[in-house]
This record gives structure tokens, sequence and C-alpha cells, in this order.
């Protein structure tokens, strides 16, 4: 499957510990221009996600217009994430109407526990406002999941959360390690499993298995594409850089970037010159070598995820 990965905006409502733009003193506010969305062909693709790596879906402006606008130029479907703590019951049901065309497309929540413990990593949000806002959503016929961080300070929730979440309507719950804990946020005794990072360069485990090359891409707030989230932040395109200028075979692929680092964005070229651009060149023929490729995608997500549908 071909899919898109939206970060539509940097905004957030919520403070969550490990968010890369929590801690982030330069982090720019902005919201995706509605000139990079048209130049998107997004009838290529078959599911497109408002997920990102630095804001929420619900606070884009146009959000409404966006989905109306995936309804009439594609047959992608849309998935949404969010953390549900900001926006009225009345604005949620509205997108409930405008997102239910597909039985398939779906928002996802972010709910870690209960009133007494989604908070503890989910800072700025409010339990009850995210129950209301997602059962506005199913009540006008919205189709919903729930994503579950699990800590130690939510792990004997997880079966009540389940029985909660099936009274209300939620078709599928999706449990998942947070890619960190610390002392405040601490690892689970009930999945002792490896996080992603922890996994990395373990060459007796798996291949690298890489999304991009099937054709997914990841599209930054500010017009830039990149070949997934992963190598979403501006560190990971420098370090990137670094890598090619240290391996002869790319120099002239750095070279040449160096020379219109606007070739791999959306404000300056239509996508099908970003795909041709030295850039995606050199991430096609040597992601293998890329550090940040061999951290992230050496894994086995079976190990690290468990989906349950109610
Ligand atoms: C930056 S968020 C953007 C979407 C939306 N704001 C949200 O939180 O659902 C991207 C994804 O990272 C997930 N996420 C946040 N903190 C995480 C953590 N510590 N470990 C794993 N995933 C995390 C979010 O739940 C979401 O699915
Ligand atoms: S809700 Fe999403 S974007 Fe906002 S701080 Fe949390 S993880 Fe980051
Ligand atoms: S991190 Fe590398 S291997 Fe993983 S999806 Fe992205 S480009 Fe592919």
């Amino acid at each position: 499957m071909r899919q898109i990965d939206f970060e539509l905006t940097t905004y957030c409502n919520a403070r969550c510990a490990f968010c890369n733009r929590t801690n982030d003193p330069a982090l720019k506010l902005e919201h995706m221009d509605w000139n990079i969305i048209e130049n998107i062909p997004i009838e290529r693709f078959s599911h497109l996600m408002l997920l990102g790596n630095r804001g929420d879906a619900q606070m884009y402006p146009k959000l409404f217009d966006l989905i109306k606008h995936f309804e009439r130029n594609s047959k992608a479907v849309v998935t949404i994430h969010t953390n549900g703590s900001y926006r009225s019951k009345e604005w949620w049901s509205e997108l409930a109407k405008i997102h239910r065309y597909y039985k398939a497309n779906k928002t996802i929540f972010a709910l870690d526990g209960f009133e007494d413990t989604h908070s503890l990593y989910r800072k700025g949000t409010d339990y009850n406002k995210v129950i209301e806002n997602i059962d506005s959503y199913i009540k006008s016929g919205g189709n919903a999941w729930v994503q579950t961080l699990i800590f130690k300070h939510n792990e004997h929730q997880i079966d009540e959360m389940k029985r909660m979440l099936k009274e209300i309507g939620i078709t599928k719950i999706w449990i998942r390690q947070s890619r960190s804990y610390n002392d405040e946020l601490q690892r689970p005794e009930l999945m002792m499993n490896k996080t992603r990072h922890e996994q990395s360069y373990d060459k007796k485990r798996v291949p690298i298995s890489c999304i991009h090359q099937s054709g997914d891409v990841y599209i930054r707030v500010d017009g830039e594409v990149r070949p997934c989230c992963f190598m979403g932040d501006e560190k990971y395109k420098q370090e990137f850089i670094e890598f090619m200028k240290r391996d002869l075979s790319c120099l002239k692929y750095i070279i040449e970037y160096c020379k219109n680092p606007r070739s791999i964005n959306l404000k300056y070229h239509t996508f099908d010159e970003v795909m041709d651009s030295v850039y995606f060149k050199a991430i096609k023929k040597d992601y293998k070598k890329i550090y940040q490729c061999n951290l992230k995608c050496r894994v086995r997500f079976d190990e690290i995820v468990k989906e349950e549908r109610m």
C-alpha cells in the first residue's frame, strides 16, 4: 500500500514528554500551505495519514476542507491521528459527518489510561474532554480507534479500558510501547520487550524493511518531502548529507543536492521532480548504510505492537 504521512501543522495543545516538538526551542509554529496540498498527487495513493512528527491535525484550520478535497480527488482511505482534547464536541460531530464517507476511514485517538493516569504522559490534555469528543465523533457516524501507550502507571488499567472502549463504540485498540521511558514515565512490567531504539543494530534479527521502497512518503509542514517520518526532522537530513559526503560513491549526489536544496520541496517542484531529485536517488541507493535506517527499520513490528479488534 502506498501511503502519505502528512505533517499538516506544528501546532499542538499537548506537551507529551517524548514528542519531537515538546523540547524543541527551534520549533517554528506553522500550518501547511494549501498550495503544497494542491501539488500532491493524492490520486496515486491508497492511504492518506494525517499524522506528522510535530503537531496535531485537529489544530489545522482547514481540516474540513482538506477531508472534502480528499473525498473529491482520491479513493484513498483517510486516517486522522489526534490527542482529541482540543475543539468542541460539536466540532468533532461535524468532522465525523465529513469524514465518514468511507467505512475504513478512521480517527485514532490517543488515550493512555483513565482520568488518574491519561495526562501523566499526554500533558495538557483532559481525559474527560477526550472521551466526550470520541463519543460525539462516534455518535455522528465516525469510525474511532484508540492508541494506548503503555507505561508502568497504566498497565493495570488495560483490561478495564478495553471494556469501557468497547462500550462507547471504539472498533480497535492499538497498544504500543513508548519509544522511551524514564524515572517518571516508567517501563511497564507487562511488556518487557526491547524498544525500537534498544533493538537497533542487532544484526541477527531481521533485515531492514523500508516503507519508502514500496512508495510511501512523508511530507513536512514546510513542503519538504522525505522518505518516511523517521527521516522527517531536520537533523536526519543533515545526518544523511554528512553520510553522503563521506561516501565517495555519493559525492556527486551531495554536490548536486547542495546546489539546489529546494529540489525536494513541493513549494518549488512537482512531486515527480522531487522523486527524481538526487536526494531521493541517494536514499534509494544507499538507505541500508544509513544510521537512522538501521536504527528504526531493523526491527520486528510484531514484537512491539499489539492490536485488538473490539
Ligand atoms: C507526533 S504525534 C502526531 C499525531 C498526534 N498529535 C498524536 O499524538 O496522535 C505522532 C505519533 O507519535 C505517537 N507518540 C507520541 N509519543 C510517543 C511515544 N512516547 N512513543 C511512541 N509513540 C508516540 C503519537 O501517539 C502519534 O501516533
Ligand atoms: S499530542 Fe501528538 S503532537 Fe502533540 S505533543 Fe503529543 S505526541 Fe506530540
Ligand atoms: S528510516 Fe530508512 S529504511 Fe526506514 S523507512 Fe525511512 S528511509 Fe526506509
